[in-house]
């Protein structure tokens, strides 16, 4: 890989040790993709504070330098961690002391967070806590190289906001937040930018659920390809491309896609391709939107809900306006719990209009700083759950061993004050 003057001389220790370690973690891993050149970013989004066993465990035994070092520069060196050195944020980390009353979390993971977010606040990093910075603020340019790690995350802001990143880990965004510097490979790339598959839907594509039904599809279809979106597609929100976006990452591993029209990297079909010729193009059916929506909810068997979660990705505040608009004053089941997770950001705003009152007051909970499926972790008791995310009905049955229903967020609200699902495909 070609360094540059200022690459070799961190490499060498010119800046310190932290420093040093940073920029051989990244040569190393360069290198392994075979990247060329490093290039400059100024905007990381990474997770430096999520509470793992193993960063429990070194950071009580030997402080949270020790802990940085080891997790988010994979070195076994006890270095001093100096202050990151471009601007770089906290994605997802663990619960807040909210959720102790409410799920079996442990107040050991809640200290253990706090002493995590004290260290990454005195490095400056920001502790956005949400895995939608783009929703809190935190917006790259178009064209600009960035480091982002969290799949939601990346696919929308090469997609959406037409910045460039590829899928980064816990390393490697520790390492280009003190360096300013991530392998120049892939999505970072014009050439590998274009798209590959065209996905003609010949099916309105208009609500919510549809633009996640959709990107489940789609992801499915290409795997880690990059699909152009075309067909009967209405015009989308904000809410809408971080639901497709995050669906199609979550059957498949898509890092971009185009939606010529909407996204800033393809003014028309043709634009989104270049000069590739699309692998294949796929029509999205009305057989397979029926089959997408069975998927989602092939694991769901008892009708008798007892937990409902929305807000994955964390809930805009229009999603969370209008689940208190579709609460209308009424009280949940008593035997079902609905949780919403959003950024601690939005749930301000959220505080300010009453529409956090409004929730709470039906007997839900609008939480912020993390989500079950990262921190693991549910009301007690939980068996059978709702949501209306593809992603989370995709992953949280196996990793909290519940049964899934997957609807419409209407659907999902009748089942909190109802206790039993009665959704269907319409
Ligand atoms: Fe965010 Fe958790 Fe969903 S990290 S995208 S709310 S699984």
């Amino acid at each position: 890989m070609h360094l540059t003057d200022h690459d070799r001389a961190m490499r060498d220790g010119a800046e310190g040790d932290a420093i040093a370690a940073a920029m051989d973690l990244l040569i190393r891993y360069g290198e392994g993709l075979g990247a060329e050149v490093l290039c400059d970013v100024r905007n990381v989004a990474g997770t430096s504070t999520q509470p793992t066993p193993a960063k429990t465990i070194i950071a009580k035994e030997h402080g949270w330098d020790k802990a940085f070092s080891v997790i988010n520069l994979d070195s076994d060196a006890d270095i001093a961690i100096p202050p990151m050195r471009v601007p770089t944020c906290q994605l997802q980390q663990g619960f807040n002391d909210e959720v102790l009353s409410i799920s079996p979390y442990r107040s050991e993971l809640v200290e253990l967070q706090d002493g995590a977010e004290s260290f990454a606040s005195e490095k400056g990093i920001n502790i956005l806590a949400t895995c939608t910075p783009y929703q809190v603020g935190n917006l790259p340019t178009r064209g600009e190289h960035v480091a982002w790690m969290e799949s939601s995350a990346v696919i929308y802001a090469n997609s959406v906001l037409g910045a460039r990143t590829n899928c980064e880990g816990t390393a490697s965004t520790g390492s280009a937040g003190l360096t300013g510097r991530i392998p120049c490979w892939g999505n970072h790339r014009e050439e590998t930018r274009r798209g590959t598959h065209l996905i003609e839907s010949d099916v309105r594509v208009e609500s919510f659920l549809d633009w996640g039904m959709l990107g489940y599809f789609a992801g499915d279809v290409v795997g880690e390809q990059r699909p152009v979106l075309s067909g009967q597609l209405a015009r989308p929100t904000l809410t809408d491309l971080k639901h497709l976006g995050a669906a199609m990452a979550t059957s498949g591993g898509v890092e971009m896609f185009h939606l010529p029209g909407v996204t800033p990297e393809a003014r028309t079909i043709e634009e989104a391709f270049g000069d590739t010729v699309p692998a294949t193009t796929v029509h999205y059916t009305a057989a397979d939107r029926a089959h997408v929506y069975e998927t989602l909810n092939d694991q769901g068997s008892s009708t008798d809900v007892d937990f409902v979660l929305l807000g994955c990705p964390h809930a805009s505040v229009e999603q969370m306006a209008e689940i208190a608009r579709l609460l209308d004053g009424r009280k949940l089941h008593p035997d079902t719990r609905l949780w919403v997770m959003a950024p601690r950001a939005l749930r301000d705003v959220a505080d300010r209009n009453g529409v956090t009152a409004a929730i709470r007051a039906a007997g839900g909970q609008v939480l912020t700083d993390s989500c079950p499926a990262m921190s693991r972790t549910a009301p007690e008791g939980t068996r059978v759950f709702a949501t209306d995310s593809a992603k989370q009905a995709h992953y949280l049955p196996a990793i909290l061993d519940i049964e899934a229903w997957f609807g419409t967020t209407r659907d999902c609200i009748e089942a909190a004050l109802t206790g039993r699902w009665k959704g269907e495909l319409r």
